[in-house]
């Protein structure tokens, strides 16, 4: 079936029109740590050095002899309340404060409560404790090897480091690929872990007034909804019960899935003041973000590639070892413990493929968050982009051409794909012709010819990926039993105003602006005269929350469902109004008016006085509207991306000449909204190729954990992002729109890495992992023979 435009959005092209200044973007600036409250007293953590060690003793008395310090919690406290443990979103169980033995270097180990943060602050430079080192294993494959300590010994019955295996695919069909094929190819690919670094970094306050019973904890978080209910079911043994706990999720300097998980620090703070009825307060500083928070990737990936003699790909098998530290608690819906890595066929024809990841344990950070990511689609666009760039060098086949050949062809949507996707619509060739186009892609191979024969070093490489994006739906999609939809509820005032609650949450994606938007098309209600909001449990509608791109597939559409709603009871007011049959009435957004006679017209205004003033007989007053949309599939944005590179053969630096673009989400609601999200989201893309990684030595020492090592680009290291677009929309999204937040993020590392090894095939260079590093480089250089 071709793509079609929903009809409802009535031929808008790509982009739906705004009533507005186009440069007018709403967002308020209140957040965690500008909250304070009369009494609030101060959370500061003890960590701990080592990554593995037994706890032989915590001495908390010259800690609590500083005047200021009101007490220091371990977890012998909490477990007094069994509030040691916490589960993780993928049913794992992860430490609050440990009573026996540490996990990783700098986890928590006991918190320090005072009237004043640099009070904390000194009360945990205070605290004795003793350790007793235990052996450390940081490398996964060494972990799930025979004979290598359980690290997981509070688990009774867990005889090794194993978590989870996942198996995906025709298993004997691809090796049936993989034997008649003419050529195939193999690497391995690792994917570094990473760790989000927002602007700002995790934090609360947690409030408990000892005479209502009532928790209201404001929280740096992107799911509120589903942390309240977590809380109810962890803490509804000591008296918290959901409807009286509020979350409340303020302004956000930015999430990137880093604030989906429960950190422990959240959970000391609310126990806290249950215990104290003080307002308490604990904010992470920058440090602890980079050593202690729920990383990203850390896929260690063997992929192989089969393909007929004319270079038609016929099969893909993958196997990967997920590095998940010591406890699961990565992002995912429940049913998928490897995420959404199932997309790994990308955007290409295959006929056959299988998939296996295996989860292990190691003495290092929780985590396998969607770090600007739909549950681990970046490493499956990384894995097969990098795979079809490989293929294609190794049949001397010119890498677009050679994607070109292989690609679903438009008129194959919907597509099933092998590992059994349904791709909703697509048009790759477009997106990446017009790459090629923009850049000048013929001109550039050119110029490389020349340059190769000077010996300069230029290289051009191609990411041609498939997203998959707007988790549910909810038959396949939950989180912890909670089911994957996102709602909207529209009031619509009297004087014609409206307030839209959404069960969302942005930080700092603009939905201000865009919710406006599109209940203001839906409607014909300004959108300066909508009031949207988010972030607070006993407002907002029960909603799934902002992660993996998912806000405009889910929240968006029960925004126009919900405004829809309201329409068909506008048009029976109307009708009232204008004395006329309802189905004599047409809509134009903003009123309706009697066929054939426009004159003859009630304006949205005029219909919402009248539905609390002179609504018809029999009819409930009101013009209010819910929804909770449970989309029918995924949305498939995609996009090709081209980078030119240089390369410093006398450094090693690689130096990215230019960048373009090409990004397909369907419909777009606001065109400079989603520029702005392709912008950052290609520079968090070029992070892990060229400079982010944190690694560990063999004692589980922390290498990166500030910014002296962990190289966090910033514009001086972007260059000029040149972008454009295509639109195919969604054929079942309400407007058409498909999610766009982390398509940049997703898309843009292939197209580096493809573009340094371009530079250096010819050397007998196959690949080189991420980061690329001028120290990896110039090695590799000097390895394949090169000096300046
Ligand atoms: O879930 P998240 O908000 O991170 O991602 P998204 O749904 O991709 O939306 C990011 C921002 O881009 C939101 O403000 C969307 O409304 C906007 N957007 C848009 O204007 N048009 C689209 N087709 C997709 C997103």
């Amino acid at each position: 079936m071709a793509p079609r435009t929903s009809p409802e959005v009535g031929g808008m092209g790509h982009s739906i029109k705004r009533k507005e200044d186009p440069r007018f973007v709403r967002g308020q600036g209140t957040y965690v740590d500008d909250i304070r409250l009369p009494g609030m007293i101060y959370l500061d953590i003890v960590r701990s050095p080592f990554a593995h060690a037994t706890i032989k003793k915590i001495n908390p008395s010259k800690a609590l002899s500083i005047p200021g310090v009101l007490a220091v919690i371990t977890g012998q406290d909490l477990a007094k309340y069994n509030l040691h443990w916490m589960p993780t979103l993928m049913s794992d169980t992860q430490m609050v404060l440990p009573v026996d033995k540490v996990m990783f270097q700098s986890q928590e180990v006991a918190a320090v409560l005072a009237t004043d943060r640099y009070i904390a602050a000194d009360g945990v430079e205070a605290v004795e404790v003793e350790y007793d080192p235990l052996p450390v294993v940081v490398d996964p494959k060494k972990a799930l090897e025979p004979g290598a300590p359980i690290l997981r010994t509070d688990k009774k019955d867990k005889k090794d480091n194993h978590i989870f295996h996942w198996e995906v695919g025709d298993k004997s069909a691809t090796e049936k690929a993989f034997a008649a094929a003419k050529t195939t190819v193999r690497q391995d690919i690792y994917i570094p872990r990473i760790h989000v670094a927002s602007i700002e970094t995790p934090g609360c306050v947690a409030q408990f007034d000892k005479v209502t019973g009532k928790l209201t904890v404001w929280l740096t978080t992107q799911a509120p909804h589903a942390i309240r209910t977590v809380v109810a079911l962890v803490a509804g043994h000591v008296g918290l019960s959901e409807e009286k706990i509020r979350i409340i999720a303020p302004d956000i300097g930015g999430g990137f899935g880093g604030k989906v998980p429960v950190y422990p620090g959240y959970v000391i703070a609310i126990a806290a003041s249950v215990l104290t009825g003080k307002p308490v307060k604990w904010v992470e500083d920058r440090m602890e973000n980079l050593q202690a928070d729920s990383f990203a990737r850390d896929y260690h990936i063997t992929a192989e590639l089969a393909a007929e003699k004319d270079g038609t790909l016929t099969a893909l098998r993958i196997k990967t070892i997920a590095d998940h530290g010591y406890t699961d608690a990565a992002a995912n819906p429940s049913k998928f413990p490897a995420g959404l890595f199932g997309i790994c066929t990308g955007s290409y024809n295959l006929k056959a493929a299988h998939v296996q990841v295996d989860g292990a344990y190691t003495n290092k950070p929780p985590g396998g968050i969607a770090y600007r990511c739909s549950f681990r689609v970046t490493e499956a666009a990384y894995a097969i982009e990098r795979m079809v760039d490989i293929m294609a060098h190794e049949l001397n086949m010119d890498p677009a051409d050679f994607r070109r050949k292989n690609f679903i062809p438009p008129d194959k949507f919907p597509y099933k794909s092998a590992l059994g996707w349904e791709y909703d619509s697509g048009n790759y060739d477009g997106a990446l012709t017009k790459a090629i186009e923009k850049i000048g892609y013929a001109g550039l191979r050119k110029e490389q010819a020349e340059k190769r024969a000077r010996g300069e070093l230029m290289g051009i490489g191609i990411s041609s990926f498939t997203e998959i994006v707007g988790a549910g739906p909810s038959k396949h999609f939950d989180i912890l039993g909670l089911k994957m939809f996102d709602s909207c509820e529209i009031r619509v005032h009297p004087t014609g105003k409206a307030i839209a609650r959404f069960g969302t949450k942005s930080q700092g994606q603009g939905h201000e602006t865009t919710y406006a938007q599109i209940v203001a098309e839906e409607l014909g209600i300004p959108a300066g005269h909508i009031l949207v909001e988010e972030g607070d449990t006993d407002t907002a509608p029960y909603g799934l929350g902002t992660y993996a791109s998912r806000s405009t597939p889910t929240a968006g559409a029960a925004g126009a469902m919900a405004a829809r709603k309201i329409r068909d009871k506008a048009r029976k007011i109307a009708a009232h109004l204008l004395e006329a049959r309802e189905d004599d009435l047409e809509w134009e957004p903003g009123k309706f008016f009697v066929r054939g006679n426009p004159g003859n017209a009630k304006t949205i205004q005029e219909i919402a006085l009248a539905a609390y003033t002179n609504h018809p007989q029999g009819m409930e007053a009101g013009l209010e509207a819910v929804s909770y949309y449970d989309p029918p599939n995924l949305t498939f944005p995609f996009g090709s991306y081209i980078c030119v590179v240089d390369i410093d053969k006398g450094t090693g630096e690689v130096k990215i000449r230019r960048f373009v673009a090409v990004d397909d989400c369907g419909n777009i609601i606001n065109p400079m909204i989603v520029e702005g999200q392709i912008h950052g989201g290609l520079t968090m893309g070029m992070a892990p190729a060229l400079y982010e990684e944190i690694n560990y030595d063999e004692e589980g020492n922390i290498q990166g954990g500030s910014f002296m090592d962990y190289l966090l680009p910033t514009a001086v290291e972007t260059p000029k992002w040149e972008t454009d677009k295509t639109c195919t929309p969604s054929p079942h999204h309400p407007l058409g729109a498909k999610g766009v937040g982390e398509s940049a993020t997703v898309g843009a590392p292939a197209a580096i890495v493809n573009a340094v090894v371009d530079a250096l095939w010819h050397l007998g260079v196959r690949h080189i992992d991420i980061p690329i590093t001028p120290a990896k480089v110039w090695k590799c250089l000097r390895d394949h023979g090169v000096s300046e």
